[in-house]
């Protein structure tokens, strides 16, 4: 089976159970696409043996994490930075699981999180000026030590505080159409199933090719 293996601290759990079960050998034939160079450094040190997309371009499943997920199941994504290769991961991919706490969940996307979106260095302050017309505000996301923050493709990420999101396809065919913005946190249509731990459990939601949940 081929796997893409999401990034953040909640996909985490799930490479080091994978780990764990093919070292129990609960598990085996197990081939890893990573989302980002970090989660291929933690997957081959914890033993999961990896491919690419070039070599296995249609993943079976992918079990990510998310920032924020709406009641359609579209997401806010890229809180750790890694939206492009998450995202072309999430497209090649038969099922895409999401693994999230009940706080992540809200009614409109852009509520209660920033939107990632990931620009190339050149022409980084039109792109912030660009989104601001839309009526959001654009920060450069920055390290610890002030310098800016680069994405594994050496890109630039601007945040962008934009509040509710009331047509979250319709936003991102704007964003995409914008030469210079390589790619943004809006996950529409790509979940399958999204997995949400709560007070009250374990809750499985799933989202068929028509976009019924059930
Ligand atoms: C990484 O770029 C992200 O898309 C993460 O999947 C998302 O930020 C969720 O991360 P946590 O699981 O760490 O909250």
């Amino acid at each position: 089976m081929v796997v893409g293996l999401g990034a953040g601290s909640t996909a985490l759990y799930a490479v080091q159970r994978i780990a764990g079960l093919l070292a129990s050998g609960q598990l085996s034939d197990i081939l890893g696409v990573p989302c980002s160079g970090a989660v291929a450094e933690t997957a081959a040190g914890l033993g999961i043996s990896l491919t690419t997309l070039e070599e296995h371009p249609v993943v079976d499943l992918t079990i990510d994490g998310a920032d924020e997920v709406d009641p359609s199941l579209a997401l806010i994504k890229g809180g750790g930075g890694a939206l492009l290769l998450e995202k072309i991961v999430a497209q090649a991919s038969r099922r895409e699981i999401i693994v999230v706490d009940a706080s992540k969940l809200s009614p409109a996307l852009g509520t209660n999180r920033t939107l990632p979106i990931e620009v190339v260095p050149f022409g980084c302050r039109a792109q912030a000026l660009f989104i601001e017309s839309l009526g959001a505000l654009a920060r450069l996301r920055r390290n610890a030590d002030g310098k800016p923050f680069r994405t594994d493709q050496r890109n630039l990420i601007l945040d962008c505080e934009i509040g509710p999101i009331g047509d979250p396809r319709a936003f991102a065919r704007v964003l995409a159409d914008r030469a210079g913005i390589v790619e943004h946190g809006l996950f529409v249509d790509l979940a399958t199933d999204v997995v949400i731990a709560g007070d009250d459990g374990i809750r499985h939601v799933t989202r068929d090719a028509e976009g019924e949940r059930s």
